[in-house]
This record gives structure tokens, sequence and C-alpha cells, in this order.
């Protein structure tokens, strides 16, 4: 999109230390791990969705040339997060919006597969039952537990569903509820060697596990749990060749090449322009500035530290609390290899004990933490120190006592 340039805003200069939580004073749980679920905004995050809103305060439509600009700046961010060029990434509310994107605009004809795995979160089933629907597509479900064998994924089920036939293969980076981290490199290389493309949702990976999104066709995700956004400003990625071949479906008045140069020349009202054959097609309308203003500064952070040293962070947080729940005799639902792991520590509690009343107890003594689909999930993220696990472990001993 061609508009007036403007310098983009400052970026905050909040510095973050691992296990450091003096970013989040207003935070009100002692232990809060919660990270797969929502991040709360740090103060680096909280004073640029602030800036954004005093610029438009001051100034209205005055302010729109500078935050564009600053999209512009979170498009490297994110670049440099996944290993893409900042030209392949377009910004849309969340994961869901993005997969929607593909789902839609893709170039599917009648009879083509589209591959999806059990335990999946509904945001990577509905928009490819919808697209079946809509397309006259089959949608073809596998058990997730081949890829959670404790000596390796199992792939021979996806090879016999791609020898079958499949356009696109549909997959979680990281499964919300198990934090099994799927071997994307193995499966990408499989389904382009059968003539499928992929399409992952990366929302329980980006910004807590080392993710580079490699030879991948489709890589979508939301701001607001690892990279530490708020709700409602994610990304899409798309390879610029599977971009180009998408169909516009969606696409609106700031889809077009030089989409608004009409608001400030005469006689450049037309609706002919080409849409942009890139993935930036989908930024349709107009943007949540504020919300794309906070989650570079949730993604700044997280560049700041190095994914890689938040990953064995978290790690040595799972190695502690998840010793310790198996010694209470809780079950780990932990993969084994180091490769499978990641911020998502799931567990299921001894019986008689139940996932729900183990929440509530915990939440009553302070430690935030969720139950999605029967497993008791612990998400600690960089801001968590590794001296709560032991506060942890008191106030699961307390729970345990008291049902
Ligand atoms: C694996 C997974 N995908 C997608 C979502 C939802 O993503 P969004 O709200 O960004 O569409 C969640 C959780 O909310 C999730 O755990």
């Amino acid at each position: 999109m061609s508009l007036p340039t403007a310098e983009p805003p400052p970026t905050p200069p909040h510095r973050a230390a691992l296990g450091d939580r003096s970013l989040f004073p207003d935070l009100r749980w002692p232990i809060y791990a919660n990270h797969a679920a929502i991040s709360p905004p740090s103060l680096a995050v909280r004073a640029a969705v602030a800036a954004a809103l005093e610029a438009y305060a001051t100034e209205g439509v005055g302010a729109f040339g500078a935050w564009h600009a600053q999209r512009g700046r979170l498009k490297g961010l994110l670049a440099d997060l996944i290993g893409a060029a900042p030209a392949d990434i377009g910004l849309v509310p969340n994961t869901t919006a993005g997969l929607i994107a593909v789902a839609q605009c893709f170039p599917w004809q009648a009879g083509d597969r589209v591959v999806v795995f059990e335990g999946e979160f509904p945001t990577n089933v509905t928009p490819w039952q919808q697209a079946a629907a809509a397309f006259g597509l089959e949608v073809v479900t596998l058990p997730v537990a081949d890829l959670a064998r404790p000596g390796g994924a199992d792939l021979g089920p996806l090879e016999a569903a791609l020898r079958r036939g499949a356009r696109l293969v549909a997959i979680s980076a990281v499964q919300f509820q198990t934090g099994l981290r799927a071997p994307l490199e193995a499966i990408t290389g499989l389904c382009h060697a059968h003539g499928a493309q992929i399409c992952v949702d990366a929302i329980q990976a980006l910004g807590v596990v080392p993710l580079a999104v490699g030879a991948v066709d489709y890589l979508a995700c939301g701001g607001h749990k690892w990279m530490m956004g708020l709700e409602g400003a994610g990304f899409l990625y798309a390879r610029p060749d599977r971009a180009a071949a998408l169909r516009p479906r969606l696409a609106g008045w700031l889809s077009h090449e030089q989409a608004a140069d009409f608001l400030f020349e005469p006689g450049r009202l037309r609706y002919d322009k080409p849409i942009r054959p890139r993935i930036d097609f989908l930024e349709a309308g107009a943007p949540n500035s504020a919300g794309y203003a906070g989650l570079e500064a949730g993604v700044g952070l997280i560049a700041q530290l190095g994914v890689e040293r938040i990953f064995d962070h978290v790690q040595r947080w799972h190695d502690a609390a998840e010793a310790g729940l198996i010694e209470r005799g809780f079950t780990s639902l932990r993969a084994p290899d180091r490769a499978r792991r990641s911020g998502v520590l799931g567990v299921r509690p001894p019986a008689p004990h139940t996932v729900a009343g183990l929440a509530a107890a915990l939440g009553e003594r302070g430690v935030a933490c969720t139950t999605p689909d029967g497993v008791l999930r612990f998400a600690p993220h960089w801001p968590n120190a590794l001296g709560e696990v032991p506060r942890l472990l008191d106030a699961v001993d307390d729970a345990l006592a008291s049902a």
C-alpha cells in the first residue's frame, strides 16, 4: 500500500530479564502459569498501546502514517522471529482469521482432501470444515496418538493418507493440552514429497519454542499467548509463491496496489487496480493500530532475551515442577525428549482428584493455571522465576490435602 511516508514512533525502552516479573507490577497472581491462554500485558506493551492511543487522541487521522510505518517495523521483528522475509507476512487479527483466510482463498478443486488431526484446538478444524462445505472437499482426520509415540512420531499413517492424495495438511506446531511439539520439518518434507501443502497453527509455539518457518507453506499465529501482545493482533505467513496463487476472496479496499492513493490525489478513484499478489492483501481494511503497537512491544522483549534462552528457562521451570508433581502422584504428559517439548506442561492428577477441583483450589492459593480438555496445564514464560516452583508445590500439597 503506498501512503505518504512518516517516521515510525520510537519503541519504549523497557528491558526484560528471565525470571523477573517487574514489568508486570499489577499482576495479582503470585504464580501466573497461563501464557498458553492469555499473557498479561507488560509495561512495555502498555506503554506502546498508550502511545498509539495518545497519538490518535491528539492527531486523529494525522497519526495514521506513523503507525502504518510501525507495522512495517513489526513485520521485520516477526520475520526475524520465524526466519522469513517481512514481505511474506500479513497482519490478521488472530490465528483463526489466518487459517480462515487460507481455507477460503486456497485454489481448491472439488474432491480435494485436507488432512487434520484429532485433539486439535477447533481453530484448526472449523475453517477446513467450512471450506469443505463451500468447495466440495473431504476432511480426513488422523489420530494425534501417532505423533505422541514415546519413541518418536509415527508418520506412517500420514504418509498413507498423503499417498491416497491430499492437497493440504493442517497441524499445530504444539498441541494445546499436552504441549507435544510436532516434527514440522519431517512433516513438511513428507507433504511436499507427495505434492501437498502444509498449514501450521503456531500460536502455542512462537515466542517460547525456537521455530523457523523453513519450507512450511503457511503459518498463522495470534499475538496474545507466547508472543505476549494483546488479543486481536496476529499474523499469517505465506510462502510468496503460495500467496500469489491464492484466490483473493477476502480482499477489501486496502488489498489493491496503490489502494489509498485516491485519498491524496484526484482522479485515482478506480475499482480495477490489481489485488496485491502478496499475503498482505489480507490487510483489507482499517487496522488494529493499538493492538499491533502492543504486539511489537511484546515480541521486542522476546527478541531481547532470545527464544532459545527462554525455552531453556521454561524447561528448567518444567523440570522442577514435573518432578515434584510426579512425586505427588500426578501423571505427566510431557514428551520424553527435548525436541518434542514446549512451554506447556500438562499433567493428570492422582485419583480421586479432579482437574477442575484442583485448578480451583490452586486458584484460591494464588496459582493461575487452566484445564483444557481434562488436563491440568501449567504454562510459564520468561517472567516466571524458578523460585516459584517450591511455592507451587506447597500450593499443590495444600490443595490435595484440602480436597
Ligand atoms: C493451538 C491453538 N490454536 C488456536 C487457538 C486460538 O487462537 P486465536 O484465538 O488466535 O484464533 C488456541 C487457543 O486459544 C490454541 O491453543
